[in-house]
């Protein structure tokens, strides 16, 4: 008879973190107030999305007890995203300082996933997180290659680095857990797309009106060469985007057709952890 250990490793780490930023300086990415409020407004939306991504995983994780392996992959999961949250309400807080009240805006989005929450049945919300698991997969491949050497502030830096080699970890986790209990049919896919499309248009409004909010709250709605700057950067990366979200509308797309485990350690060795951090500890 074998013998299943749930005391085994998960297939990547929970790291504790505890990031202090005191030294923040107003305008951390690129000395830019569109790029710096454009990331502490996709920033805003963390702390809640991902309690939700954890609730909507928590809600059919029992259906993952028959396969060990994935079911220590979604606790992992959960100590990650849970550590994510609170890492950016810190950073949060001191944004605040600024005058730049991101927490209502984490209140706002906290009204909107639980209205979303409520409506949805499980299997929807599952895929809301399967999708804009894939979302953010995308946009940290581009932050751990090129977008953190833009960062000024060593510690905003960290933080963003740190949370997008967790990402591209656990990216298949929620994806794998819908496969699990769905499969891999029509059935299966057609939901996963249409969700997925919901979601990319959800979060793309959500950001973008966080970002305008925040330009307004700081007196910079009018800086036109701020926002031409944005413009630029903004098209550069769409560019790459784009066929990368759409790669998600193939009928057998898996999160880890694309391996970028090089980008991730280069990432690793830039925030000081070790290579072979790859092991539940
Ligand atoms: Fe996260
Ligand atoms: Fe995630």
């Amino acid at each position: 008879m074998s013998t299943i250990s749930n005391k085994q490793a998960a297939s990547f780490p929970v790291r504790r973190m505890d990031y202090e930023f005191d030294e923040m300086p107003k305008y951390w990415c690129d000395d830019e107030p569109s790029l710096t409020h454009f990331f502490t407004g996709l920033s805003t939306l963390f702390p809640e999305g991902e309690s939700y991504f954890v609730r909507s995983v928590r809600a059919l994780r029992s259906g993952a007890k028959d396969n060990p392996e994935l079911d220590r992959d979604i606790g992992a999961f959960i100590g990650q995203e849970a550590m994510h949250s609170k890492e950016h309400q810190a950073f949060h807080v001191s944004a605040q300082r600024y005058g730049l009240d991101p927490e209502s805006l984490e209140r706002a989005t906290g009204i909107v996933l639980k209205t979303i929450e409520n409506l949805f049945p499980k299997k929807w919300n599952l895929l809301v997180t399967v999708g804009l698991e894939h979302y953010t997969a995308v946009l940290v491949e581009t932050m751990m290659r090129s977008t953190h050497t833009q960062m000024r502030d060593e510690t905003v830096r960290n933080l963003w680095l740190w949370h997008s080699i967790e990402e591209t970890e656990h990216k298949a986790v929620a994806f794998d857990l819908y496969q699990h209990l769905y499969g891999q049919g029509l059935g299966a896919y057609l939901p996963r797309v249409t969700i997925f499309t919901f979601s990319l248009a959800l979060i793309t409004m959500m950001s973008t009106v966080y970002h305008v909010v925040l330009m307004k709250r700081d007196k910079q709605l009018f800086n036109f060469a701020t926002w031409k700057r944005f413009a630029s950067f903004a098209g550069q990366h769409y560019k790459t985007f784009i066929p990368q979200f759409m790669a998600y509308y193939r009928y057998n797309f898996h999160p880890d057709d694309v391996d970028i485990s090089e980008v991730v350690a280069q990432a690793k060795q830039l925030i000081g952890l070790a290579p072979e951090d790859t092991k539940a500890h």
